[in-house]
């Protein structure tokens, strides 16, 4: 049903003439979910969340309908429970589905590799399920650079097609998961799949009203940097001085989460031009060593961020920046922020939620 009136959900101007396109997200209260949310309801698109609030919070969804002045639907479910999922097809006529929900720690995926195989490899299983009910096929996934490995600093930077080999338990369930988007890609189903790539994505919303909010100690360079200036946590490591870049530290292609967020905006409009699975990278193509990360923090937060170089984190990759090239051509999209706009937001929400949403 979804399906068939794609047609003619096309041809109109969303938000007139009848019903907007509808999209289903799931993981909706995350941190790129919420972000996500925001620009898919202030560009016209109706919007049912899932989530069942084991990373999140429901603040974080009563926050996006405020910033986006328009209301959200929203259930809580699990996604493996397969007929609550059934149930929000049944009840909403979805269009296309953007898949955040999951767990992403690398860390506890080491220690807990089944949960991280159930829980994403699972909930895609029964999300993908559901959609074949429905009759829905258009999907946007959230895949991580994680599926590229560690790779050489000469295989810089990385295009959709640099090989993939994934190093932890987390990158290998993006991997089986891009994998099994492809299986049903070939099937004779009309399933049109974007898969996104995502680099390191940081920042917060520029109103400062909705942003990460990790619990615990931050495994991730920018909350935790951002911590310490806000006086919660003392000082920042650094974990290695001595790699074999400019300054001795590793690199990275921070991005903007609001870029992000538009990147899927983009790529649902793009979905019309895709037959089966493809990869996209969303990344800026800049790298950004740690310690330029801490110089551009403290220059959001006004006094330097305290921090001191320690040993490597074993399993860091020395240099990782993607190639944006495929995500313009593709998409007609690009990140526009840089790593100051990013530094600016994550500080202005770190100050106004100093304990996240609690
Ligand atoms: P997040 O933890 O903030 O959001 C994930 C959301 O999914 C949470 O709200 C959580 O409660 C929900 N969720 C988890 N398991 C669920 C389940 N079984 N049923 C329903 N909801 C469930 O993480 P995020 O940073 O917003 O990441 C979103 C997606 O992007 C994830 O798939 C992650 O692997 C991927 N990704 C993130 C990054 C990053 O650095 N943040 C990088 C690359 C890829
Ligand atoms: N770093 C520090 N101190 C910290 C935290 C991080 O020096 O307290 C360094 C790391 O060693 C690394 C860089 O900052 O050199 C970035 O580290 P992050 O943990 O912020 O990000 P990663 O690139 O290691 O990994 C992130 C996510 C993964 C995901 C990957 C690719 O944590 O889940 O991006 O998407 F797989």
């Amino acid at each position: 049903m979804a399906r068939r009136l794609r047609g003619i959900m096309d041809a109109m101007s969303t938000g007139e003439n009848g019903r907007s396109r509808k999209v289903l997200v799931t993981g909706a209260a995350g941190y790129i979910g919420s972000h996500t949310c925001v620009v898919l309801l202030e560009a016209g698109w109706d919007v049912v969340g899932v989530d069942n609030f084991d990373n999140s919070s429901p603040v974080a969804l009563e926050r996006v309908a405020e910033l986006a002045g328009r209301p959200i639907d929203f259930v809580e479910a699990d996604l493996r429970d397969s007929a609550a999922i059934d149930a929000i097809f049944a009840e909403h006529d979805v269009d296309a589905v953007i898949h955040f929900a999951g767990l992403k720690a690398v860390g506890q995926s080491v220690a807990e590799p089944l949960l991280y195989h159930d829980t994403n490899v699972g909930s895609t299983i029964s999300l993908l399920g559901a959609m074949t009910r429905a009759g829905v096929f258009d999907l946007v996934f959230s895949s991580s650079c994680t599926v590229y490995g560690s790779p050489d600093v000469d295989a810089m930077p990385l295009i959709e097609s640099s090989p993939t080999n994934a190093v932890s338990p987390y990158g290998r369930t993006k991997l089986f998961i891009e994998e099994m988007l492809q299986d049903v890609a070939a099937t004779d189903q009309p399933w049109r799949v974007l898969s996104l790539r995502y680099f390191n994505p940081v920042g917060a919303h520029p109103s400062g009203r909705i942003g990460e909010d990790p619990v615990g100690i931050p495994n991730n360079l920018m909350p935790y940097a951002m911590q310490v200036a806000v006086g919660v946590r003392e000082e920042l490591s650094v974990f290695g001085g001595d790699y074999p870049t400019p300054d001795g530290t590793c690199i990275r292609d921070y991005i903007h989460v609001v870029d992000v967020a538009e990147g899927h905006l983009a790529a649902l409009d793009a979905l019309d031009t895709v037959e089966g699975f493809e990869p996209i990278n969303l990344g800026t193509g800049v790298g950004s060593s740690v310690l330029e990360v801490v110089a551009a923090a403290g220059r959001a937060v006004g006094t330097p961020v305290a921090h001191r170089i320690v040993d490597r984190r074993p399993g860091d990759a020395v240099t990782v920046y993607a190639d944006p090239a495929a995500a313009l051509q593709r998409l007609g999209w690009k990140a526009t922020r840089d790593l100051d706009d990013i530094c600016v937001d994550h500080w202005r929400w770190q100050q106004k939620n100093p304990n996240g949403y609690r």
